[in-house]
């Protein structure tokens, strides 16, 4: 079985619409996609629709689609800027997307993996799960359901073994970076983002792992033009600091 596994789309369009395009030259089994697929961008309810349309997906609740359902405890919680662009986005959020999102599940399994936004570790706190911080490394591994946790949020690709080190420096995280996995070994995946990378690229970034040959590899698609977002963001009102994000 090979699998797609994607996070933080973050309503980027242009990122999203490249990502699928790349899969229709792959035969993915399933996709999981592990939430905050709005917030930030200038596209929540386009995205949410695209994501929706995917045959064999499993689509997870992020802190964002948590926060357009929480708005006044994400308002303690957020910083400014993210806060505007959940409120920007509440106004636009059409209703059966608010209502979709409401539904979204915390977390998930396949076979060996399991799924979540943040850690596995009481998942609505939305701890970012950190290579060198092994208090959270080792609460995710310890509240972790199977062998392989796969999680996103710091939009940082990541590969973390049982000690909350890094199998991979995240240098190498370019388009086709590979880790053969044991069959046997507890690993923290982390497949990076796609709407909103936040590592030494700004090229959306995904994870395919087989299941028959335990390869994960991650993918990072060189044809994405960041300045078309970019522009987006800044003419409909939303806050011009999220534009750099993706091209400073
Ligand atoms: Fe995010």
């Amino acid at each position: 079985m090979r699998l797609a596994i994607f996070s933080d789309v973050h309503g980027n369009l242009e990122a999203l619409e490249i990502f699928l395009e790349a899969l229709r030259n792959d035969s993915i089994d399933r996709l999981f996609c592990l939430g905050d697929s709005v917030g930030y961008g200038p596209n929540p309810n386009e995205c949410l629709e695209l994501i929706r349309s995917i045959n064999n997906v499993v689509v997870l609740m992020g802190n964002h689609e948590w926060a357009l359902l929480n708005m006044a405890m994400a308002q303690r919680s957020m910083n400014p800027v993210a806060f505007k662009a959940i409120e920007w986005t509440r106004l636009r959020l059409v209703d059966a997307n608010f209502d979709y999102i409401s539904c979204l599940p915390i977390g998930a399994e396949y076979g060996s993996i399991c799924f979540f936004h943040a850690s596995a570790n009481s998942p609505q706190q939305w701890d970012y799960v950190r290579p060198g911080d092994r208090l959270t490394v080792q609460s995710c591994f310890n509240s972790s359901t199977q062998r392989i946790t796969c999680v996103g949020h710091t939009h940082r690709p990541m590969l973390l073994d049982i000690n909350g080190d890094l199998v991979l420096p995240t240098v190498l995280f370019s388009d086709g970076t590979s880790y053969q996995e044991d069959g046997k070994s507890n690993l923290i995946i982390n497949p990076g983002s796609i709407g909103q990378p936040r590592d030494h690229s700004h090229l959306p970034c995904y994870v395919i792992y087989d299941s028959d040959t335990r390869s994960i590899t991650w993918r990072r698609l060189t044809n994405y033009d960041a300045s078309i977002t970019a522009k987006k963001i800044c003419a409909s009102g939303l806050p011009a600091e999220l534009a750099y994000y993706l091209i400073d």
